[in-house]
């Protein structure tokens, strides 16, 4: 995202809602944007991630309150209440993950948001919209393996929480580009014919059985219009970096019926 991006419409104290804020490597970004930032909800699973964040951004922001949220944000979350006065919510969700949710859950986790911002809302959506097929396959299965690592800690995650029992080195990483979806479909590849116990069950799988990971949608911009539409959104700008590949959707709340 460039530095240049000014939200500065007019003068509003803002609340912003950071759903997955991770590192919050573009918080400082986002906050900096901003003209009045009053409180700043960062909401994530990763318990140890929230907390090193609040502390850092309190640290570098003395004025800001800074209230994180520990869970889930595909489930219903209560926001907590804020001491400093705010006259809209605007919410950031800047790394493309709206891609990864089939279209029908992204549009009701799009409206999720809304309702979670309340009225007089604003969305700050990053999208990735790169369909060059070629390219996309170069990213998602790189000479240093770094998407392959990244898949198969999927399995390394289920080992560790949940009880399954994989070796790691019989899986192969792959990825697919389906130009009719506009999608990249990641999976885990057996080499083998094995049984592996996950939660006690065993899980059978057949030599070149492929476990499919994750789907990353790359909507092309009329659809992510369509989206954010069809979800209580009304685009008011759109950014797009200089290759048009990823953007930036600024969006405000209409009435929803
Ligand atoms: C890839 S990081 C994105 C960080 C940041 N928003 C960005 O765009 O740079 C994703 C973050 O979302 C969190 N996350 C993933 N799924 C989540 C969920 N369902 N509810 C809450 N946090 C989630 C992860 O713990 C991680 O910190």
């Amino acid at each position: 995202m460039s530095t240049s991006v000014s939200l500065r419409t007019r003068s509003v104290r803002e609340r912003a809602i950071e759903p997955g804020s991770g590192a919050g490597t573009k918080t400082r970004m986002l906050l900096s944007a901003l003209d009045q930032p009053a409180s700043y909800v960062p909401i994530d699973v990763s318990m140890e991630q929230l907390a090193h964040n609040a502390d850092a951004l309190r640290a570098e922001y003395p004025g800001l309150e800074v209230q994180p949220v520990h869970g889930d944000y595909t489930r219903t979350l209560v926001m907590p209440a804020t001491r400093a006065p705010f006259e809209r919510t605007l919410v950031f969700f800047p790394g493309s993950t709206i891609g990864n949710f089939e279209p029908s859950e992204a549009r009701r986790f799009l409206a999720r948001f809304g309702e979670l911002a309340g009225p007089a809302a604003l969305l700050l959506l990053g999208a990735d919209s790169n369909g060059e097929g070629e390219s996309l396959l170069r990213a998602y299965d790189d000479s240093q393996g770094v998407t392959a690592a990244f898949n198969l800690n999927v399995l390394a995650h289920l080992n560790r929480d949940h009880d399954a029992a994989f070796d790691l080195d019989t899986f192969d990483h792959r990825a697919t580009w389906d130009p009719v979806r506009s999608r990249i479909e990641m999976q885990l590849v057996s080499h083998r014919r094995q049984t592996v116990l996950v939660g006690g069950e065993p899980v059978e799988l057949e030599r070149g059985e492929p476990i499919v990971t994750e789907h990353c949608y790359k909507h092309r911009p009329e659809v992510l219009e369509n989206l954010l539409a069809t979800s209580g959104w009304k685009v008011r700008r759109v950014f797009p970096d200089p290759r048009g590949r990823m953007r930036l959707w600024l969006a405000e709340r209409t009435e929803r019926t």
